[in-house]
């Protein structure tokens, strides 16, 4: 990629304010040829990276770049700010594609409750879990919860998150997953990370709509369907498949109505038990299935061949100790596997993509090129993003991780629980130093 190109820019006089030269990285990771959308199986070990390299922003957007042997030494330095990343890695920063990151309050009674040995089930029994969050949301005013979230989103631009999908779902009726949905496009106005929004209304059926379940998903599909896609309030649709939850036929009637208005679906299936919702999902075109944790050889066999991807949370299996999705397996079977936080109150309040490389290669058996490649280029793809992030190449927005002199990419994931990273940008401005 140190082409001709990059060495033409350099000639362009450019606004000063606006270019940032990285120079002398240990190396680039993830330089991908441009066009290049997901990496599937065996091949997302070969992650490409340049060694001794510079890399040049432009307005928000990679400009150039290429090895240090090849860096023009007629760059006017004049207005440019140069970043010297010896000893450092420069990655794409992190795109976390399933969260539900906009929440009234956190649940930690119901970790201690988990701790003396309750249930996922008789903590929502007692009261708990997404109906505990609902009525917490319901009551909050969308001030208070944009504040709160915005908190947590800036926390995890500083962990290296340069995108990310939020979900409704705390809400279960029209006006408050309107609310939570108005917050979340608020979030993406005026944060500088990419924000992707699900509508995902049917996480829990709401205690109004105990005995008339369809009622429920006709709301859903008549009435805040068309009017979240008619508002552009939501990219995509979700629905919690699962015993207990909402069936497979239901969450059909969910994924043809999202269809029908131009919002495909990215679903919670296999969490606790097969039901056949990954299959259903494929033939309804769903972009990703995600959680995994509970596998049927069937499962599998759905998902092979499909353009849908699946999407792994290990650090939700690694909070509710509850079975790790198969990596492995998936990746066998030549599919692309993408990684996401699911941060939330309940099952996962972290939303540190840099705790799920860990767990990725420690739990998962993922390399660590698999794993970045699965938290950078596939979870970009598994939100829409791919054409803008998830890889070092030239015209994508300039949002990057570098990380902190580490002798070597194995070392990030392997020391865990530490803080590799130094400096975060984000199209092109830098957010954390
Ligand atoms: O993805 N599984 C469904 N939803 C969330 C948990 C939500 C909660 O407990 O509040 C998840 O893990
Ligand atoms: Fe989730």
């Amino acid at each position: 990629m140190a082409d001709g190109t990059g060495l033409q820019r350099f000639a362009v006089p450019l606004h000063p304010m606006r270019r940032m030269l990285i120079t002398h990285a240990k190396a680039l990771v993830g330089t991908h040829p441009a066009g290049v959308e997901r990496i599937a199986g065996r091949a997302m070990a070969d992650l490409p990276l340049i060694a001794d390299a510079w890399l040049l922003i432009e307005d928000g957007r990679i400009a150039a770049l290429g090895s240090m042997s090849e860096l023009p030494a007629t760059i006017d330095p004049k207005g440019v700010t140069i970043i010297d990343a010896s000893g450092c890695y420069v990655l794409p920063g992190w795109c976390d594609p399933h969260t539900h990151t906009v929440f009234a309050a956190p649940r930690e009674e119901e970790f201690v409750d988990k701790i003396k040995g309750l249930s996922y089930q008789e903590i929502a029994d007692k009261g708990g879990g997404i109906l505990n969050s609902a009525r917490k949301l319901r009551a909050m005013d969308e001030e208070e919860l944009y504040q709160g979230s915005r908190k947590r989103l800036e926390e995890m631009m500083h962990q290296g998150t340069v995108a990310v999908e939020i979900k409704s779902g705390y809400g279960l009726s029209l006006d408050s997953e309107l609310k939570m949905l108005r917050v979340a496009q608020r979030l993406k106005a005026s944060l500088p990370l990419q924000i992707r929004t699900t509508l995902l209304a049917a996480h829990a059926l709401p205690p109004e709509y105990k005995e008339d379940r369809g009622s429920y998903i006709d709301l859903i599909c008549d009435t805040l369907i068309p009017q979240v896609a008619a508002e552009g309030l939501a990219d995509f649709v979700d629905v919690f498949c699962e015993t207990n939850y909402f069936t497979v036929a239901e969450m059909e009637r969910v994924l043809e109505a999202g269809a029908l208005h131009g919002l495909p679906g990215k679903v919670h299936v296999n969490q606790f038990t097969s039901i056949g919702g990954i299959q259903s999902a494929v033939k309804h075109g769903a972009l990703s299935v995600d959680h995994l944790e509970v596998m049927e050889e069937a499962d599998l066999d759905a998902l092979a061949g499909s353009s849908t991807i699946p999407t792994l949370l290990p650090s939700c299996s690694f909070f509710l100790r509850i079975p790790y999705g198969p990596a492995r397996q998936l990746m066998d079977r030549d599919l692309p596997v993408a990684l996401a936080t699911d941060h939330n109150p309940g099952s996962t309040p972290s939303g540190n993509m840099n705790l799920v490389l860990s767990l990725a290669c420690i739990q998962l058996r993922m390399l660590p090129e698999e794993a970045i490649t699965a938290m950078t280029l596939n979870s970009a793809a598994a939100m829409g993003v791919q054409n803008e992030l998830g890889s070092i190449s030239v015209g994508k927005r300039a949002s990057l991780i570098i990380t902190r002199p580490v002798p070597s990419l194995a070392y990030l994931p392997y020391a865990f629980g530490n803080d590799h990273i130094q400096t975060v940008i984000i199209d092109g401005t830098t957010v954390r130093s």
